[in-house]
């Protein structure tokens, strides 16, 4: 039987060579914005390993909305040159170029998370020093120790969208196949969504609709600045700690649908200080794969799933039961960025070895006809 994992698949004008996927981490390897080697080497590793689609880390579309003082921007022209290295090698390498836009909102200015990842009071902004406006939906901090954001004027949401519109369109120019809009995990957008962290008395604020109306005016000024032949992703946060629900997920899916996007990248958590994104020791293989299934089946949009995705025989169950149409990875693919290889033999394809370049295909191909390659894997399913 044809492994689901390796069927191609085709989003609008583009065909994936598989259903693998590197998820957005941020790396915070970046300089006021900008890329260096780093990203280049980070992310050719994956397309070289064999996956489908390589989304580089959540990029900014205004230095305000920095996570830290190193996360990737794509607020001005001068960063579409550099990006356009990275998206031609993940190219030149048979993997789509991904990029992922997004805003920290009330979330933004913290250090770094090897350095205690607390949020920092006052910084020289990332671009050229400017001073760091902290900006939400209302004036409520994300938790006691976060300062207290500035609450959004309209003046400030039309020129949001203007970011959103610019970095688009320098996405567009920079090369990358896919977009995906961060709209989960308690940043901006899913502030605006929330009724925790939006309480405005506007047209922003109160009824789920109010509370759609920024994040769907983004996406729809994403949609109109990204070619009608690329596909564009979306990520939310299914479910929160702070009262979103799945049953608000699917009607927010259905308008996103209706606005366009084609892809639901099914993630949760991320609105209090508890982050049930990556829910710790407890966490079980696949624990977000739940909401990929409802929001798939209650909605019919094609799906993402992430989270705990480690196996070949997992991630290829999950697309053969109907949970998803894509599997992303994260720290799987970090700890191994030849995954879908491995996976690949350990499926039985006979072709595993042609997912890597020839420079390590052709060796590694013959070290396992002289019998020492792994080959096997078991997953514990229950
Ligand atoms: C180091 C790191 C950085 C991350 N950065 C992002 C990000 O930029 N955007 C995002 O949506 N999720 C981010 N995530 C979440 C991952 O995309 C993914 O959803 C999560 O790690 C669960 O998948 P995994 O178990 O396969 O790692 C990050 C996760 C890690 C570990």
């Amino acid at each position: 039987m044809q492994a689901a994992l390796f069927s191609p698949m085709r989003l609008r004008s583009l065909t994936l060579r598989n259903r693998i996927v590197l998820a957005p981490m941020l790396t915070y390897q970046a300089r006021n914005g900008h890329v260096t080697d780093w990203h280049l080497a980070h992310l050719a590793k994956f397309a070289t390993g064999g996956a489908g689609l390589v989304f580089m880390e959540s990029t900014k579309v205004d230095p305000r909305g920095c996570t830290t003082a190193n996360d990737l921007g794509l607020w001005k022209d001068d960063f579409i040159k550099p990006l356009q290295r990275i998206t031609r090698i993940l190219k030149e390498h048979g993997a789509a170029a991904g990029i992922q836009l997004g805003h920290s909102g009330r979330k933004a200015r913290n250090a770094l998370p090897w350095l205690g990842r607390q949020p920092i009071a006052d910084l020289p902004g990332v671009d050229h020093g400017e001073p760091w406006d902290l900006i939400g939906p209302s004036a409520i901090p994300h938790s006691p120790n976060y300062p207290i954001p500035r609450a959004m004027t309209s003046r400030d949401i039309a020129e949001q969208i203007d970011c959103w519109a610019q970095a688009t369109r320098r996405a567009d120019q920079a090369g990358f196949d896919v977009l995906e809009i961060h709209a989960a995990h308690g940043y901006l957008l899913h502030q605006f969504l929330s009724e925790d962290a939006n309480q405005r008395d506007d047209a922003y604020g109160g009824s789920l609709q109010n509370r759609m109306r920024f994040p769907l005016e983004v996406v729809r000024t994403v949609r109109a600045n990204w070619p009608a032949d690329k596909p564009l992703f979306c990520r939310i946060s299914a479910i929160d700690e702070a009262g979103w629900r799945l049953e608000d997920s699917h009607v927010f899916v259905r308008a996103l649908l209706a606005e366009g996007v084609d892809i639901i990248d099914c993630s949760a958590g991320g609105m209090t200080r508890r982050s049930i994104a990556d829910p710790g020791p407890e966490a079980k293989l696949g624990y977000q794969v739940p909401y990929s299934q409802s929001i798939r089946s209650h909605t019919g949009a094609q799906t993402m799933a992430v989270g705990l995705i480690i196996h070949a025989d997992q991630a290829d169950g999950i697309l053969r039961d109907g949970a998803a149409d894509l599997v992303a990875l994260g720290r799987e693919l970090l700890y191994n960025p030849n995954w879908p290889m491995d996976a690949a033999s350990k499926l039985g394809i006979t072709q595993a070895f042609s997912m890597v370049p020839p420079s390590y295909g052709y060796w590694l191909e013959k070290r396992a006809d002289a019998g020492f390659a792994r080959a096997t894997s078991t997953w514990p399913r229950h």
